[in-house]
């Protein structure tokens, strides 16, 4: 059976009132307002789902989409599901825990498109509209393309406020913790850069001091080499607080995507597992979360120097 298709659009809506008036006064009917909660499950390929409405039947939807700040397409398979509380424990204990979406979306339609203005628990008001393709619709899709092109000029959907990942992902990277942001913020401040003026913050969290942030700054000096970046006097500070394992990172600088030079991943490394995570921070906040692990696949340690012969 083939997958059904749409092109779809998620953009930040500062003013909820204005993109439904937009969207009336553009002929968009209205279809109600539906309580969802989403529950998703970790899965090696795509993504996966189970949504569950109030006043209506279960869905398991897995779907595939592009990771893509502009319009995309999805494809998407849709199950019902007569006993979500069974399904979620299978899945849960086959698969692991997931983010939980919960959300109100007020549907209207327009032609062949569904727009959602979604108010999110925690990541505040979206609008979203998806373009369902008819079954045999040509592969571009120019159609449904050409039908979210128009409504979002209509509904004045500004470039920086669509969006490239999914609510699920949005919540992930909003939950980093505040303090560590906040810590490396202030660390960033204090950064002693008066040759390359670029400021670096860091703060690490240590395994079995959940309240308890470290925090560091780069050091420079004349002598060039004798720099010392954020990362390692964050872990120093770790250390002679009388602690020996790191949990969670962030790293902090004003420019695109902060990442640790190689040297500091290595460093990282010696006190922290593959799966610890790295917060790559603007001065806002969390741009991106990834994994030591990703950051140093292979890493060279104590376990390598292990002797075969
Ligand atoms: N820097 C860090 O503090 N951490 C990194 O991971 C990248 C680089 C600092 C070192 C130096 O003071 C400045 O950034 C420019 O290299």
């Amino acid at each position: 059976m083939q997958p059904a298709r749409n092109v779809e659009l998620k953009a930040h809506d500062p003013d909820p009132a204005a993109t439904h008036a937009a969207a009336r006064a553009h002929g968009a009917q209205e279809a109600g307002t539906l309580h969802q909660r989403d529950t998703y499950f970790p899965v090696p390929a795509g993504r996966l789902k189970l949504r569950e409405e109030r006043g209506a039947t279960a869905h398991l939807i897995a779907y595939a989409r592009a990771d893509a700040a502009a319009a995309r397409t999805s494809s998407y398979r849709i199950v019902e599901v007569p006993d979500p509380a069974a399904l979620t424990a299978a899945l849960r204990a086959t698969h692991g825990d997931g983010p939980v979406v919960e959300k109100t979306r007020r549907l209207l339609r327009w032609e062949n498109v569904r727009i959602h203005l979604d108010e999110v628990t925690g990541l505040g008001h979206w609008v979203e509209l998806e373009a369902v393709a008819p079954p045999g619709a040509p592969p571009d899709l120019a159609a449904e393309h050409a039908r979210i092109a128009e409504l979002r000029t209509v509904l004045r959907i500004r470039d920086e406020h669509v969006v490239a990942e999914g609510y699920a992902q949005l919540l992930v990277r909003r939950g980093a913790p505040q303090d560590l942001i906040d810590g490396a913020r202030v660390a960033m401040g204090r950064a002693y850069v008066p040759y390359s003026h670029f400021h670096v913050g860091v703060a690490l969290r240590a395994s079995g001091d959940a309240a308890g942030v470290h925090l560091g700054a780069n050091v420079e000096n004349a002598a060039y080499p004798q720099t010392q970046c954020a990362e390692a006097s964050a872990i120093g500070a770790l250390i002679a607080a009388g602690h020996r394992r790191i949990t969670e990172v962030a790293v902090m600088a004003d420019t695109p995507l902060i990442t640790p030079c190689g040297g500091c991943r290595q460093r990282l490394s010696e006190l922290a597992g593959p799966d610890t995570p790295v917060h790559l921070c603007g001065p806002e906040g969390v741009r991106q979360t990834v994994t030591l692990g990703a950051l140093l696949p292979l890493t060279f340690d104590a376990h390598a120097m292990e002797q075969t012969g």
